[in-house]
């Protein structure tokens, strides 16, 4: 898919199906004297999985933040569907195309499962019958169909991880930011939650720039990995993910597989402090 895009935008000129819904150019970002990141330079492009990986703090939330217009970049380009985002949410891309998935994820306590979710589409003014319907449907996708009525502290950490999902899948949001959404999630149920959500992205068209800690999830979720320096982070390589979709867990076990996370762990303790020389 995206090959064929870039065969198109080759031969004809940039389209407007394929103009990047993220551009990012020499981007910087701090907050006061502490730079998070520095010269990143990516795309993000339309219905594309994107995964950022990196040391601990190097600035892959904060590059998600900018994203959301939660950040105002300090210096370089940041663009979402070609237009800059300032950091001021009321003229960024928020809410109304791009959903963010908090590393700290934020469920209303008093709400039940369901509620919680509903509440993305209750701000768009969807009428109660039709969210209902599909903030169900959301919460089924993401395998929490028996529990709708549970609230928060009746949920695993897990479960509420897919409550947030849920709430993110369900919005009309055609940009995903998710910052290590299944953290609290065992591996085994990572990556199937992870595929099933991938299909259902790729179903509702969505883009989606993720952030995790996991190499093996980044391998199997990705088009595409962006790996980060520690801070203050530039982007080390980015490296396009060579394994046919749909993926089944048994591609974890192929030799293409375990190539590719080996490289990502190997390019990651090139800038470890811990790794003596
Ligand atoms: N609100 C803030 N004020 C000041 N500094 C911050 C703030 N948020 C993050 N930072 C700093 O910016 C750097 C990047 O933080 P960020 O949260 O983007 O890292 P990260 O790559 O997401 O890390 P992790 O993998 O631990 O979540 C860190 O050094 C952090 O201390
Ligand atoms: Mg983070």
């Amino acid at each position: 898919m995206a090959g064929q895009r870039e065969e198109s935008a080759r031969a004809g000129g940039v389209r407007e199906a394929e103009r990047p819904r993220v551009a990012a150019r020499d981007l910087t970002l701090a907050y006061g004297d502490t730079t998070a990141a520095t010269d990143l330079t990516f795309d993000v492009r339309p219905g594309e999985f994107v995964s950022l990986i990196g040391p601990s703090g190097c600035g892959k939330s904060s590059a998600l933040r900018a994203v959301g217009g939660l950040l105002a970049p300090a210096s370089g380009e940041l663009l979402v569907d070609g237009t800059p985002v300032d950091g001021t949410p009321v003229d960024g891309p928020r809410p109304r195309d791009v959903a963010f998935v908090f590393q700290d994820l934020a469920l209303y306590p008093w709400r039940s499962a369901v509620r919680n979710v509903e509440i993305a589409l209750q701000f768009a003014g969807v009428g109660r019958a039709e969210r209902r319907a599909r903030a169900l449907d959301a919460l089924r996708a993401v395998g929490l169909g028996d529990v709708p009525h549970r609230f928060p502290h009746q949920l695993s950490g897990g479960m509420r991880q897919r409550v947030a999902i849920a709430r993110a899948l369900v919005s009309d949001a055609s940009i995903l930011l998710l910052d290590e959404p299944f953290a609290a999630l065992d591996e085994l149920s990572r990556l199937k939650i992870g595929e099933q959500l991938v299909t259902l992205l790729e179903e509702h068209g969505k883009t989606v720039l993720f952030v995790t800690h996991s190499l093996s999830e980044a391998a199997y979720l990705s088009d595409r990995i962006i790996v980060m320096t520690p801070r203050p982070a530039t982007i080390k390589e980015v490296i396009e993910v060579p394994l046919p979709r749909p993926r089944e867990p048994q591609v974890l076990r192929t030799p293409e597989f375990h190539a590719l996370t080996d490289r990502l762990s190997a390019l990651l303790l090139e800038d470890d402090p811990g790794d003596v020389r």
